[in-house]
This record gives structure tokens, C-alpha cells and sequence, in this order.
């Protein structure tokens, strides 16, 4: 089968377009990856060229070792991956020891992976871990009222779990764990993705600041909702704030409201982190 003919390749292509059409990537901002299961990637073996060299990932990821990922191009943009996937993305092969990749699909007029693929391959290896297997999407976009918040909250895990969380019930349910975040740091390079490795051990959404997020998940609607859901939180507090002149919100979902939400038959066996909850 051709790549383009498969699931996978049709449902990263629309991931990246449902980003674009949400306005979460200006430009070449935002990068995707998926980890490809052995049984997809040997339904497109045949469209695949085997026979590249193999280039330094920047990091070592020996948990990764023989896998395949399709992975959005550095410098390529997220509002041309619908009409030309073959261009804007490609499928990278890890090699035996987790410290090489190389190109075996796609960027077809040239190119190299997504800038931040450190980050993806040692986000995806603590994730596919600690997930059992089941985590195989990373995300990472650019929404712009996530991005204002990190101008103005105290960047602390705790100040952005809380201040997403009370806006909205959803919230609490879709990251129960929380949020982590970074602080601004140089993008791009091993120092940024050793930073997000901390925090995607214990959450599935972290914030880069004055940058954007990052998000891990089980498949593409599970990330793409996920960040959905986060941003969508910014932009009611971010709303509020500009209602409010200042002031602080009148009414939000109290700690009591989320042990009564954890507690409810409703939501049965929901995990809300202890840790925000005192
Ligand atoms: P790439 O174009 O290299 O993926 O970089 C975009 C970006 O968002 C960097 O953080
Ligand atoms: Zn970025």
C-alpha cells in the first residue's frame, strides 16, 4: 500500500489541518509526530526506500530503537500538510541504538525533520513506557491564549493547573494530572527536551513559556482534544481577564467542587491530582 493510502498517514494529515484551521500555527510553527505501529508500517513497506544514510538524532533514545515515525518537516507549514503530506512531512526510521535516524518517506522536495525531534523522540520514549505502549501521538502548537497566560501567571505547575481547571469542568476530567511548565528556554536543541522529559513523566501536557505546548496522547483526536481543551481554557481566562479589569474571577470551580466532581457517581474512578487539591 502507498503511505498516503494508509489510516495513519490520512489521520496526521487531518490533525495537522484541524491545528491550522484552529489558528494554533502561524507560519512553520508547530511540529507533529506519531510513533507508527509494526503492523502499519509493514502495510507501506513497499513505498518506503530502506537505503538512506543515517543522520544524529542530537540525543539517544535506546527505547525507541527500530521504531518508525511519520514527522512533520522543519520549516514546513502546518496549512500545507492536507493538500501535499509527501512535501511537508516525512517517515523517519530510528536506527539499532536509539542515536540515529534517517529519512525513509516523504519531503519530497527536500528537507529535514521537525526541528524539535529531540524533544518528540525523548517525549515519545518516557511516554511509550510509562503508557504501556498505548502513547503514540506528540504534539506541539503554538495557541495563542496558552502563550498570554504564560506572559502573566507565575510560571509554576500549580498556578497554570489551577488557573485552567477553574474555568471549566471539562478541564479537570481531560488532564486530571495537571499541567507542567517550562520555562523560557532556547527551543530546538537537548537542553529544552531534557526539560519537557521532567514534566511529560507526569503529565500529558506541558507549557512552554512564551513558546507554546507540548502534548502526548494515545492517537490523534485524544492529542489533538487535549490541546484543544487546554487552549480552550486560556481563552475563557484570558476573556475573563479582559472583563474583569484586573480583577480577580468572582466565581471558579473550588477545590471542594473538584473533590465533589472526583467523588461523584457521575465520574467514577476520575483521577484529579492530589497534589492541586490542597
Ligand atoms: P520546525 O519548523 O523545525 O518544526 O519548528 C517549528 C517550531 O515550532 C519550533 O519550536
Ligand atoms: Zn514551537
Amino acid at each position: 500500500m502507498k503511505v498516503m493510502d494508509s489510516a495513519f498517514a490520512r489521520g496526521f494529515a487531518k490533525m495537522a489541518d484541524d491545528g491550522w484551521q484552529l489558528r494554533f500555527h502561524e507560519r512553520n510553527g508547530g511540529n507533529l509526530s506519531y510513533r507508527i505501529p509494526a503492523e502499519e508500517i509493514e502495510a507501506v513497506r513497499e513505498d518506503l526506500n530502506l537505503t538512506g544514510d543515517f543522520l544524529p538524532i542530537g540525543t539517544e533514545v535506546p527505547g525507541l530503537a527500530g521504531e518508525f515515525f511519520m514527522v512533520t518537516g522543519s520549516g514546513k507549514y502546518f496549512s500545507n500538510v492536507l493538500a501535499a503530506p509527501e512535501e511537508n512531512c516525512c517517515i523517519i526510521e530510528v536506527d539499532e541504538k536509539g542515536e540515529r535516524y534517517r529519512v525513509v518517506w516523504g519531503l519530497t522536495k527536500g528537507g529535514r525533520p521537525t526541528s524539535e525531534l529531540p524533544t518528540h523522540l525523548m517525549n515519545h520514549e518516557v511516554k511509550k513506557q510509562a503508557s504501556g505502549g498505548r502513547s503514540r501521538v506528540i504534539y506541539h502548537c503554538h495557541p495563542v491564549n496558552v502563550i498570554a497566560l504564560s506572559c502573566v501567571l507565575p510560571l509554576t505547575d500549580r498556578d497554570f493547573t489551577l488557573a485552567l481547571w477553574q474555568n471549566m469542568t471539562e478541564c479537570p476530567v481531560v488532564y486530571g494530572e495537571g499541567v507542567g511548565v517550562v520555562p523560557w528556554m532556547v527551543c530546538g536543541g537537548r537542553d529544552i527536551a531534557l526539560a519537557t522529559v521532567e514534566k511529560i513523566k507526569s503529565y500529558n501536557v506541558v507549557v512552554w513559556a512564551q513558546h507554546g505546548i507540548f502534548c502526548a496522547g494515545a492517537d490523534f483526536d485524544e492529542t489533538f482534544g487535549l490541546a484543544h481543551t487546554v487552549e480552550k481554557s486560556a481563552e475563557i481566562y484570558v476573556k475573563v481577564a479582559s472583563m474583569t479589569a484586573g480583577e480577580t474571577r468572582r466565581q471558579v470551580i473550588t477545590r471542594e467542587n473538584f473533590i465533589e466532581l472526583k467523588n461523584s457517581e457521575e465520574f467514577k474512578g476520575l483521577y484529579i491530582n492530589p497534589e492541586f487539591l490542597k
